[in-house]
């Protein structure tokens, strides 16, 4: 397995540089980890990082583009001052993108930011909703047409603690492997879904592949353990970035991230050709999407 994680010493988010093999390192699937990135909390902003510091219930603290936090407990000053350290985090990964993949420069959508002060290995899930299995993400209600999902994490750790990640193969091994087994697309099942409001809008060829993918790697305990694979300890003060619906990853344990998820519109990487949705439409031999699909937008 060629390495699926590029180390780069980059320590400061306002100056990151760019190199396109880094742009193209990126768009390969594999992760960018940044072990002297820090992302800096203010000495007061030390007593969020509790695990009730997430309201009961959620999974994750989230500060919306229109600066509103949702999901998380504390008092009303406490959450003025987490979604003020949210807000710097996602400035600062914001700046990192920028220097780092200007290819998209006024190409991405922001998505919420999130806090994520759970510890990992004590949550107890369902199998299609555990993370601790290696997936690629892909959401049931938000079909996104090839739309990319890009991540930008921070551990925070005060004590020290990694975030433990595995990362898996090359998006196109892993969809070789499994595609075989996806069930066939449906364009009366994606109708049905949306009319009942499953789906926010109808689910292409190319969502249900792509959640396929997910629920049967998922699902797969012999991939699980036997896949090729790669265990990464992101140290607490570190940064990294991936597409995260390409690489493969699971996170194992670890407490205390910050992460910003930034969408680029499909066909706008600077190499198509490498997308999941490149990759699926050449595996599946037709378009997965829009004109031609059967799935009009
Ligand atoms: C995930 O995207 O699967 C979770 C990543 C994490 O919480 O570290
Ligand atoms: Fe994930």
């Amino acid at each position: 397995m060629s390495a699926q994680i590029i180390e780069l010493e980059l320590d400061d988010w306002a100056r990151a540089h760019s190199r396109p093999e880094w742009t193209a390192a990126v768009e390969a699937g594999k992760v960018l980890y940044f072990p002297r990135l820090g992302f800096q909390l203010r000495d007061e902003e030390q007593a969020l990082l509790r695990e009730d510091m997430l309201a009961a219930g959620t999974r994750n603290v989230s500060l919306g583009a229109d600066g509103v936090l949702k999901g998380a407990g504390g008092s009303a000053a406490e959450q003025q001052a987490l979604a003020a350290m949210v807000g710097r985090f996602r400035q600062q990964a914001l700046r990192l993108v920028d220097g780092l993949l200007p290819a998209y420069r006024g190409l991405l959508r922001v998505a919420p930011t999130s806090f994520r002060p759970r510890q990992v290995e004590t949550r107890a899930q369902s199998v299609r909703a555990d993370d601790q299995r290696l997936h690629v993400d892909a959401f049931p209600s938000r079909p996104n047409y090839g739309e990319r999902i890009l991540r930008v994490f921070a551990n925070i750790n005060p004590h020290g603690v990694p975030r433990v990640w595995r990362v898996g193969e090359d998006f196109e091994t892993v969809a070789r492997q499994f595609l075989p087994r996806a069930k066939p697309y449906r364009l009366w099942q994606a109708r049905v879904l949306n009319a009942l409001h499953v789906t926010k809008s109808l689910r292409s060829e190319y969502d249900h592949l792509m959640l396929q993918l997910h629920d049967l790697m998922k699902l797969d305990e012999h991939y699980q353990r036997s896949g090729g694979q790669v265990s990464m300890p992101f140290a607490a003060g570190s940064a990294w970035v991936c597409f995260s619906d390409q690489a493969t990853h699971a996170v194992m344990s670890g407490q205390f991230m910050v992460e910003q998820t930034l969408h680029l519109p499909p066909g706008r990487e600077a190499n198509p050709q490498a997308s999941p949705l490149a990759i699926l439409t050449r595996l599946r031999g037709r378009p997965l999407v829009g004109v031609g699909a059967g799935t009009p937008r």
